[in-house]
């Protein structure tokens, strides 16, 4: 949006899963298209206020589901939150479950993520003389997570409070074979967005929180018909009204605080910025 004086910030951001593609509920709307050094982010971002909190809401494949999971420019989705001054992050996706007591229509508030991802995906903001290691040991925020959990609870019929996300390249689902050694390794929802994003939250200092909703049993469970992205799409579609309650909930409880989180690169930086090199 051009304009004026007009300056656009938000404290909350909220990133949209399959399913979750526009956020109703919000005062004063207005809408920025962001330019990146990382290129465009996956569209538009919706800015608007929900009790005492400035949102921005950012549909992760775009508007019409465009964007492929390889695909999604994680790097400009995260800087554009950043940029607005966006401090806090709900990731919202779908996933399928690995486990017989995760059940379609379930939400998970994540805990521990896996890469499966093939290393297409740029997954950092440093590199190019500026090297940087930050901890990935908790990828989710542990001060937002039991939060979230708290309003999911109250408004969604069943909530996990915790849940290791296996992040698959995609687009293709999983191979039995492989749904079955995920299983064996302990890995409880799949997916195919949750990395590089929470990689690159971590960098930008900002906390992370993952809110998954569980659309399928994957292909593993002799009961179930193996999962298909229609099936996906209906199930989302059902309780995508529940997920927006939860954000919005989310949003009017809650508020800005100090976190950890905001200072994930003070041991991070290995780059040593005294020796000046040329001349
Ligand atoms: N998203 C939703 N269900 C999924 C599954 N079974 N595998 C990967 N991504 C998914």
């Amino acid at each position: 949006e051009s304009g004026g004086a007009a300056f656009h910030s938000a404290d909350l951001g909220i990133i949209g899963g399959s399913g979750l593609y526009a956020f109703d509920g919000l005062q004063d709307v207005t809408e920025a298209e962001l330019r990146t050094p990382y290129g465009d982010p996956s569209g538009p971002l919706v800015l608007g206020t929900a009790g005492n909190r400035r949102i921005a809401f950012l549909p992760r494949h775009g508007r019409g589901h465009r964007i492929a999971p390889s695909q999604v420019p994680a790097r400009a989705n995260i800087y554009a939150l950043k940029s607005l001054g966006v401090r806090e992050v709900i990731s919202v996706s779908a996933v399928g479950s690995l486990r017989g007591d995760f059940a379609p229509g379930d939400m998970v508030v994540l805990d521990q993520l896996f890469d499966r991802t093939s290393g297409l995906r740029p997954a950092s903001f440093f590199g190019d003389g500026m090297v940087a290691h930050v901890s990935m040991a908790d990828p989710y925020c542990g001060r937002l997570r039991p939060l979230l959990e708290r309003v999911a609870a109250g408004e969604h019929a069943t909530v996990h409070g915790s849940g290791t996300y296996c992040c698959i390249e995609g687009p293709q689902f999983s191979t039995r074979a492989e749904s079955e050694v995920f299983r064996s390794w302990g890995m409880d929802v799949i997916g195919m967005t949750a990395l590089p994003e929470a990689k690159l939250a971590r960098e930008a200092e900002l906390c992370y929180a993952g809110l998954a909703l569980v659309t399928d049993y994957d292909c593993w469970h002799p009961g179930h018909a193996s999962v298909d992205a229609q099936g996906v799409a209906e199930i989302m579609e059902a309780n995508v009204a529940a997920a927006q309650r939860v954000v919005m909930r989310f949003a009017e409880t809650s508020r800005p605080a100090s976190c950890g989180c905001h200072r994930a690169l003070d041991k991070a930086i290995m780059t040593d910025s005294q020796i000046i090199r040329g001349g």
